[in-house]
């Protein structure tokens, strides 16, 4: 049995996301260990998924909080609890502030609904149907200050149909997401990617500023 990689997952709504941790967590050979799902909602379904799963679920309501600073300190003390390695947002749709993102530095990823650093933020399908775009996807990246940025790990690129809705492109682009964020996950917890002061390293190579990238 590997070492193990404890995580914390963050989320705020359905938790498609996490499903696809928590079944590829299930292989014996992933070293890679939910310890907890903390969420900004209560009614997020995510946290059902979790329960589900027999991992320990919390809820930190923002608006029971002055600000984002206040709220934030909360959250991190939670998280801290766990002793996490790494920390992965799963639809956790919440601004961080900067001390909570260098609190994490180098051990929190994000996943976003477009090829970054296209269409940071809300509206990511439609956003890319309006400017014509012929090819769309998702990208796994370590979390920065700066929202929806920080250096790239792995992109997966679909083609754009002629009669694709912002609906359907949604649909294919989240089974992109099951794909990538498992093994990006994955790769942390194995040791072999981290974050380097020129970018994302996977195996001690500097990846493309594109990420790895997988084309569907
Ligand atoms: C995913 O599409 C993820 O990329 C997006 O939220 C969705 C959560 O789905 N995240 C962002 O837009 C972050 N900027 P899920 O709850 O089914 O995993």
């Amino acid at each position: 049995m590997p070492v193990t990689c404890d995580v914390v997952v963050l989320l705020s709504g359905t938790g498609s996301n996490l499903q696809a941790l928590i079944d590829d967590a299930q292989n014996a050979d992933n070293p890679v260990r939910i310890r907890a799902v903390i969420s900004n909602r209560a009614d997020a379904y995510g946290l059902q998924r979790a329960r589900d799963a027999g991992i320990d679920t919390r809820t930190l309501d923002h608006k029971a909080f002055e600000g984002r600073e206040a709220f934030d300190a909360a959250l991190i003390e939670l998280i801290d609890a766990f002793q996490p390695k790494l920390v992965v947002l799963a639809g956790f749709m919440r601004i961080l502030s900067a001390d909570f993102v260098r609190h994490y530095q180098g051990r929190l990823l994000n996943i976003h609904p477009s090829l970054l650093p296209k269409y940071k933020g809300l509206h990511t399908h439609q956003r890319a149907l309006e400017a014509g775009d012929t090819e769309h996807g998702c990208s796994v990246h370590f979390v920065t200050e700066e929202l929806d940025g920080g250096p790239l790990v792995v992109q997966a690129v679909i083609p754009v149909e002629l009669h694709d809705s912002p609906q359907s492109l949604a649909q294919r682009v989240h089974t992109c997401e099951h794909q990538i964020y498992p093994m990006a996950v994955r790769w942390f917890a194995e040791g072999r990617l981290s974050l380097g002061e020129q970018g994302a390293l996977l195996d001690g190579q500097l990846l493309a500023t594109s990420g790895h990238l997988i084309r569907n």
